[in-house]
């Protein structure tokens, strides 16, 4: 069945995969991608306020001639370092702004570290967004089990996603709230479905993805993609290659896994690391010869933006500086005394 809409808890249909302008993309402008994936055939494209680079998408859809409404834009909220400093409701038209559109389909509490407040505060601002018209629907990302319990626990609009990175080998770590999630009909976002092949190649899932995808004469990238479906989430990928996302989006055509291959993938993952890098969680390795490299967030590194710079970055080496001054100020004073 070709990639399609997953109907949400709140009514609406989201596009079934995703481009992501974040991971590779963050800090740099994405347009020329971002169009490239408009052009393929992509209309759900995932981006975050922390990305630096909302531009891209309306810069994309004005060079593919795409209105707006053809695409499904989520964004995402993140306050911590340079970014959030305005509070949810104007970080959000800022966004909008950056955007240049008057709703956001879907607008994510990006982590619930990045919130600076409490968990019900902040959704109770998500839920004011969504029903000023602002968010046509809201939701989270890399929320855990108890994050999530705590969440629903004064909540008066259920999430309609959590967005969490899943591909075998954070399945075991995650199963506890993709169970919760399915209780309340959240549905789950699985980005970095590819990380078997960007970071951890060699590892116990190769081989049962490589079976499948000579049964079914497709690419291990298709079958991990496939993988992402039999959960019932939607895929959040990137590309910067035409071909490849021409190969992410046949792998919408396939015949799905069986539950026989899909047991497979599921086992050989729990063999593997726990990389949940985004909330700094990654584990190492349980039996097995790979090589992780851990990769501190990308969220809190300082760099220059092609849209502004990291201001931040200079504010930190502004302190530096008066620092510095007034130790030698101190030290001349002493020596002047002495
Ligand atoms: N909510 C969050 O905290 C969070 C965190 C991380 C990511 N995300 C979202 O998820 C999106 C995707 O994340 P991701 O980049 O980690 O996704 P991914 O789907 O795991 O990886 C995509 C990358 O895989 C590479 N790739 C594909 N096929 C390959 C092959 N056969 N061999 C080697 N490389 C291959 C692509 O490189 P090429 O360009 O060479 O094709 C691309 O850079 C992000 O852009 C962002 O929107 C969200």
């Amino acid at each position: 069945m070709p990639f399609g809409k997953v109907t949400l808890n709140d009514g609406r249909e989201i596009p079934e995969i995703a481009f992501g302008t974040g991971s590779v993309w963050k800090r740099q402008d994405a347009t020329p991608f971002v169009a490239q994936a408009l052009q393929s055939g992509f209309v759900h494209v995932d981006t975050a306020q922390a990305y630096q680079n909302e531009e891209s998408i309306p810069a994309a859809l004005k060079e593919t001639n795409m209105s707006r409404d053809k695409v499904w834009i989520t964004t995402k909220y993140w306050k911590g370092g340079p970014y959030g400093s305005l509070g949810i409701r104007n970080e959000l038209l800022k966004s909008l702004e950056r955007l240049q559109t008057s709703s956001v389909d879907l607008y994510l509490i990006h982590g619930p570290e990045g919130l600076g407040d409490t968990i019900a505060n902040s959704w109770e601002q998500f839920e004011a967004v969504a029903q000023e018209g602002l968010a046509k629907s809201i939701g989270v990302s890399n929320f855990t089990k108890p994050d999530l319990e705590e969440l629903m626990s004064s909540a008066k609009l259920t999430p309609a996603v959590n967005q969490i990175q899943l591909n075998p080998y954070t399945l075991a770590q995650q199963q506890p709230v993709i169970d919760l999630c399915r209780k309340h009909g959240i549905v789950i976002e699985a980005y970095s479905p590819l990380r078997l092949i960007t970071r951890y190649p060699g590892g116990p899932v190769d081989e049962p993805v490589r079976k499948a995808a000579e049964r079914l004469n497709a690419t291990p990238v298709q079958v991990l993609l496939a993988w992402v479906r039999s959960k019932g989430a939607v895929v959040v990928t990137t590309s910067s290659k035409a071909e490849r996302l021409q190969e992410y989006l046949a792998a919408g055509d396939l015949p799905p896994l069986t539950n026989e291959e899909i047991a497979a993938i599921d086992e050989a993952g729990r063999q593997g690391p726990v990389a949940l890098e985004s909330r700094g969680l990654t584990k190492g390795f349980e039996n097995t010869g790979v090589i992780i490299t851990f990769q501190p967030d990308p969220l809190i590194s300082g760099r220059v933006s092609r849209f502004g710079t990291d201001s931040w970055a200079r504010s930190s080496k502004s302190l530096l500086l008066v620092v510095l001054l007034l130790v030698f100020v101190c030290l001349r004073r002493t020596s002047v005394s002495l």
